[in-house]
């Protein structure tokens, strides 16, 4: 298996490798500090939701390093400036609220150290994040494999893989546990307009794997669903609600329906981090629109006329009533929802 370093922190120093970049070229981008990682995250640098997370815990390090020779209350007052700044790097992935409420609480545990202290604090939490992902993922991994069937077609939906998280991936590492458990699966990976996070960052993971695996235009996936060539489909998530309605990228509910209606088994995988226990519904959900230019312009070339207008939502929210079962670390969820999550909370 090849190990794929989406995030690696050295020397006070953030490197993610360049997604926007990828499959062309392979390219180390540099946080020097937390201005730098609020860029990377808005600028989708780096994406998926429990990478978003880590990489702003490592942007809290970043600032903590930054203010070290401030007086304690500057220091907390800078320190709050750069919070709010990362939390509001993007909006719908729970993770990245999840990691700086964390990194908050310890601010606060530890506010009668010096500040040299917090800082260590920071960075040994920060370390922590990064490493729970990877165990997170393996054991969500093991999980989700056992619904996996010998000789599978699995269907799957932008990048849940490596590069969305630490290591491993959420939905694409119930792909890899299964290929590599010798399940004989194939993968249908969807191309995922307007990023193309399928075609270009799933199908790079696929192909680095040796992955038996063929990539589609999204409009293809209802053709092979009603046709019975998809035994189940698995998709990442970016924030669940307590009933269960869960937001993903956008085109995640259309497939959910289409494999309602052919009685195609359809999984979420993700951490119970990517679980926002303050929210009842989907509809409480902030769903980031995006540039008007990521569906206007593929690759920088301009493919609709000028003057058109464009709406750009990121994600949407599938219904609970849609979702077969949410494979997490502590196990397989499914309805009653509202019983059965509110269980998961730590
Ligand atoms: O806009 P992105 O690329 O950050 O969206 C990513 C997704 O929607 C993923 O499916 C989700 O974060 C889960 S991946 C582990």
């Amino acid at each position: 298996m090849k190990e794929i370093r989406t995030i690696e922190f050295k020397d006070d120093i953030l490197y993610l490798i360049d997604q926007r970049k990828l499959p062309g070229k392979y390219e180390i981008f540099q946080c020097r500090d937390y201005r730098d990682v609020d860029f990377a995250i808005k600028d989708m640098v780096v994406r998926g939701a429990p990478a978003i997370g880590a990489t702003a815990a490592y942007g809290v390090v970043l600032a903590a390093r930054e203010f070290l020779t401030e007086e304690k209350d500057s220091f907390f007052t800078k320190m709050e400036e750069a919070l709010n700044t990362l939390n509001n790097s993007r909006p719908t992935a729970v993770n990245l609220m999840w990691a700086i409420k964390r990194m908050k609480d310890l601010i606060e545990e530890n506010k009668e150290l010096s500040v040299e202290s917090i800082y260590e604090e920071i960075k040994k939490e920060a370390d922590i994040i990064f490493t729970e992902d990877i165990e997170t993922n393996k054991s969500m991994a093991k999980h989700g494999n056992e619904i996996i069937g010998k000789g599978y077609t699995i269907l799957t939906h932008c990048n849940t893989g490596a590069l969305a998280t630490v290591g491993y991936g959420t939905a694409l590492g119930v792909v890899r546990e299964a290929h590599y458990t010798g399940k004989d699966i194939f993968v249908y990976a969807d191309e995922t307009r307007p990023r193309l996070q399928g075609g270009r960052l799933t199908a790079w993971e696929l192909v680095q794997e040796e992955i038996p695996s063929k990539l589609i235009a999204d409009n293809v996936a209802a053709t092979l669903i009603r046709d019975g060539e998809i035994d189940v489909i698995l998709v990442g998530a970016d924030r669940i609600a307590t009933n269960g309605d869960t937001a993903n990228k956008i085109g995640t509910f259309m497939l959910s329906v289409i494999a309602k209606a052919y009685n195609v088994p359809f999984y979420i995988v993700a951490p119970t981090t990517t679980i926002d226990f303050d929210i009842e519904t989907g509809k409480e959900i902030e769903i980031e629109e995006r540039d008007a230019s990521e569906v206007t312009h593929i690759d920088g070339v301009r493919i609709a006329p000028e003057g058109i207008e464009v709406y750009n939502p990121a994600f949407d929210v599938t219904p609970w009533e849609n979702i077969s079962g949410i494979i997490t670390e502590k196990g397989i969820v499914r309805a009653p929802y509202k019983e059965n999550i509110l269980s998961l909370r730590r």
